[in-house]
């Protein structure tokens, strides 16, 4: 019996990872969160791949410990930086950062997220899973899009989630000021923010030689909602756990993204893993992604007008040298 339509995510979580082989030697790939779960196991198979890495991470400790555990499993390059991505002035300095320190980015791996089960905001005055899942790397591509556009063929990974099904998105209570805050609604209004700019930047982007897809990374056994109380964490620990998978396979997912040919030239589509499915409708509908784009733009201090001519700049003129 086929499932519907909305219900195709259950059957798809089921079906053979697509996988590649393809060496990415000479390509330089970010990843932030790479300390923990999905982000840890990407950068260990990118970096078996030869690819140069630069892990973006909150905690320089487990950064440390990452890079000498990728040491001892290749001869890859692995470059740290250090910032907290719910603090936006955060993510403007590691843009800059490694703007001024790598002259070409291939692959962007956006990938640090958390999960919340009460409401926080950040310094800045965002709501946490809003501000780190969305926001964050939101500003974070734009300000590395430039250079991107001129290292092209390049791909933008977003790790977004099956969590979008959730909603949750209100575009009038972003803080949840009038609503009561409901974890996996906050979460899910983070992952929906986050995919309809996937799409719009999917438009922005078409015939630049920079593709933008976004994946749900499987659901699998990390750390994700342990810096949540102590009801939820025994919940994760002891009920979870036991379901979720080895998040390896995430790591041969988002490599597979990074890699695979014939992924070249596919851009604005959403995975389960490494198959293609339809997003939620609530997470396609354009008007409200043209909207959250410009909040986003705003809240994050970038300049629509700026993008804009940047992304169009770079298409009409294929020799565009970013500045550093
Ligand atoms: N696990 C799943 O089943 C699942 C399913 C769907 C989607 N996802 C998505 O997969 C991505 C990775 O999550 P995960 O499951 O691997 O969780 P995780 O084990 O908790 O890893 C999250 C990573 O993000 C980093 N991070 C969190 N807040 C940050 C901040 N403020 N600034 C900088 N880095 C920050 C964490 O750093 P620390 O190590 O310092 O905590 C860690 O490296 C997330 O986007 C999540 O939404 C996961």
């Amino acid at each position: 019996m086929k499932l519907p339509e909305e219900l195709q995510f259950i059957e798809n979580a089921r079906k053979p990872l697509k996988t590649t082989t393809v060496r990415l030697d000479g390509k330089v790939c970010i990843i932030t969160g790479a300390t923990s779960g999905v982000g840890r196991e990407a950068a260990k198979r990118i970096a078996r791949a030869g690819a140069h890495l630069v892990l973006v991470n909150r905690n320089e400790e487990k950064a440390a410990a990452l890079k000498a555990e990728l040491a001892a499993l290749s001869n890859a390059k692995v470059d740290l930086v250090h910032a907290d991505f719910s603090n936006l002035d955060d993510v403007q300095r590691a843009a800059s950062h490694i703007l001024h320190h790598f002259p070409s980015i291939h692959i962007l791996i956006n990938n640090a997220g958390v999960h919340m089960t009460t409401r926080r905001l950040t310094v800045d005055g965002f709501e946490t899973a809003f501000a780190v899942n969305h926001l964050a790397s939101f500003l974070f591509t734009h300000l590395l899009l430039e250079r991107m556009i001129a290292s092209a063929p390049a791909r933008i990974i977003q790790v977004n989630s099956e969590g979008h099904r959730f909603g949750g998105l209100k575009l009038d209570d972003l803080t949840w000021e009038k609503r009561r805050y409901k974890g996996l609604q906050g979460y899910g209004a983070s992952k929906v923010a986050q995919l309809l700019t996937v799409w719009e930047l999917a438009d922005r982007l078409k015939d630049s030689g920079v593709t933008i897809n976004a994946v749900h990374p499987g659901e699998v056994a990390t750390n994700i909602g342990m810096n949540n109380g102590f009801l939820y964490r025994w919940y994760q620990t002891y009920l979870l756990a036991h379901i979720l998978k080895d998040p390896k396979i995430s790591g041969e997912a988002l490599y597979y993204f990074a890699a695979a040919p014939e992924l070249s030239a596919i851009s604005g589509k959403f995975f389960n893993l490494t198959i293609e499915e339809k997003p939620a409708a609530h997470a396609l509908d354009r008007a409200t992604g043209k909207r959250i784009w410009d909040i986003s733009e705003e809240l994050t201090g970038l300049h629509h007008k700026m993008m804009g001519n940047t992304v169009s700049t770079a298409v009409e003129n294929p020799g565009f040298t970013a500045a550093s």
